[in-house]
Order: structure tokens, then sequence, then C-alpha cells
């Protein structure tokens, strides 16, 4: 035991103000995910528990929170597109996010444009600088300890079609500054953006 170190069993609380768990594991990159129902309707909300998981194929996922319409039109139909979040499309981002009925399109709500895909019916943000087209491979209910089925759904898809804009391409490279990206941190509103003088670089070491 030290007097340095706050330790807490999340099961009985964390004993301080606020749970500083989405604040630890931050700054999340932000999984903006369109998608479409079977009906037609578009649909688009942020995820910031998100993430890639493999090279190749490459993969990506987030986790829905409870049933959500996003995680229902995905069932449905398979197809979404991950869209990145810019600073400049930061407030759009976050009208997007409201708890709207199914039918109401958060493209619409938040003034954003939606683009034919190439490999899938669902539209990108127009506005955003990329996109990854996405076919569902995995819906999996994650568990607790107990093997119970804790409400939540990880969400993994294939990308099958990448769309960046030139731009960002500098003598072929993705610029990762150059787009801006926002993420998530703790909180009820904090989140960070990635620019230019926060980058340092390090190479593997080599063995032996
Ligand atoms: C930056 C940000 C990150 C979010 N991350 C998640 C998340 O990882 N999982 C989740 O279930 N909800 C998350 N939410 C809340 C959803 O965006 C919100 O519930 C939304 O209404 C879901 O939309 P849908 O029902 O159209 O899928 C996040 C909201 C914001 C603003």
């Amino acid at each position: 035991m030290s007097d340095d170190i706050h330790f807490y069993e999340p099961a009985h609380g964390h004993g301080l103000p606020h749970d500083p768990f989405n604040a630890i594991v931050g700054p999340r990159p932000i999984g903006w995910i369109a998608t479409r129902s079977n009906a037609g309707a578009l649909n688009l909300a942020p995820y910031s528990f998100f993430n890639a998981f493999n090279y190749t194929p490459p993969l990506i996922g987030f986790s829905s929170i409870g049933r959500k319409d996003t995680l229902r039109n995905i069932e449905e139909n398979g197809e979404f597109v991950w869209n990145l979040a810019t600073r400049p499309l930061a407030e759009a981002m976050n009208i997007s996010c409201a708890a709207a009925p199914p039918e109401v399109d958060e493209f619409a709500l938040a003034g954003l444009t939606p683009v034919a895909s190439r490999m899938v019916q669902v539209p990108r943000v127009g506005e955003s600088p990329v996109a990854f087209e996405c076919r569902r491979t995995q819906i999996i209910e994650l568990q607790g300890l107990n093997g119970d089925g804790v409400g939540s759904w990880l969400v993994l898809g294939e990308v099958v079609g990448v769309h960046v804009a030139r731009h960002l391409l500098v003598d072929g490279v993705y610029d990762t500054a150059g787009a801006a990206p926002i993420l998530r941190a703790g909180g009820p509103a904090d989140y960070f953006e990635i620019t230019a003088d926060s980058r340092f670089q390090m190479r593997r070491p080599a063995w032996p």
C-alpha cells in the first residue's frame, strides 16, 4: 500500500468526484459512423470506443453501449462508413450524437453532405477528408468476468474502400496532423486536436 497511489476496484466504485477511466484511456480516436436502415433512413453518430485492429485485411471496430440505431442498421445490412472527425467538423460531429429517433437523418441535422460511396450503399460525410467504406465481419456482445453479457456490442468490420483527400497526401505520404483529427478524452467535454508540434519520432530497436 502506498499513500502516493489511489487504488480502487471498479466493481466497488472509484471514490473520486469523476470516474477517471475515460480520461486515462484517452484521448481516443473517434469512430464517426454512417449507416443506413433497410427502410432507407440515413444515420450518423460518433463512437469513441473505437480503434483499428488489423492491417491485412484492415479491420476496425467500435463498441455500442446499449442497442443503438447504428448497431441495428449494421445488424440489418452489414454496411457502414467510418469518417474522420476533424477540428473544422467538431461541432457537426457533436450535433450528430443527438439521441434522435431512428427516422432522423443526422447528416441533415448536422448540415453535412451525404456523398455516395463506391462499395457500399451507405454514404460518406462529404466534408470529411478521409472515409473508410466497411462491411461487418463480427458483432460480439461483450461479457464481464462472470460471463454475463453486459449489454454492449463490439462491432467489427473490414475496410473495403478508402477515400483520402489528395491534399493530405504529401509526396504520397499521408499527413496525419494536416488532417487536424480530433480525439475524445475524459469528462463531459474534453477533446484533443492533433497538431504537427505534438509529433515525435522513435524507431523500433534492432535486436540483438
Ligand atoms: C465523442 C463521442 C463519443 C461517443 N462514443 C460512444 C461510444 O463509444 N459508444 C456509444 O455507445 N456511444 C457513444 N457516444 C454516444 C453516441 O454517439 C450517441 O448515443 C448517439 O445518439 C448514438 O447514435 P445512434 O443511435 O444513431 O447510433 C459518443 C458520443 C460522442 C459525442
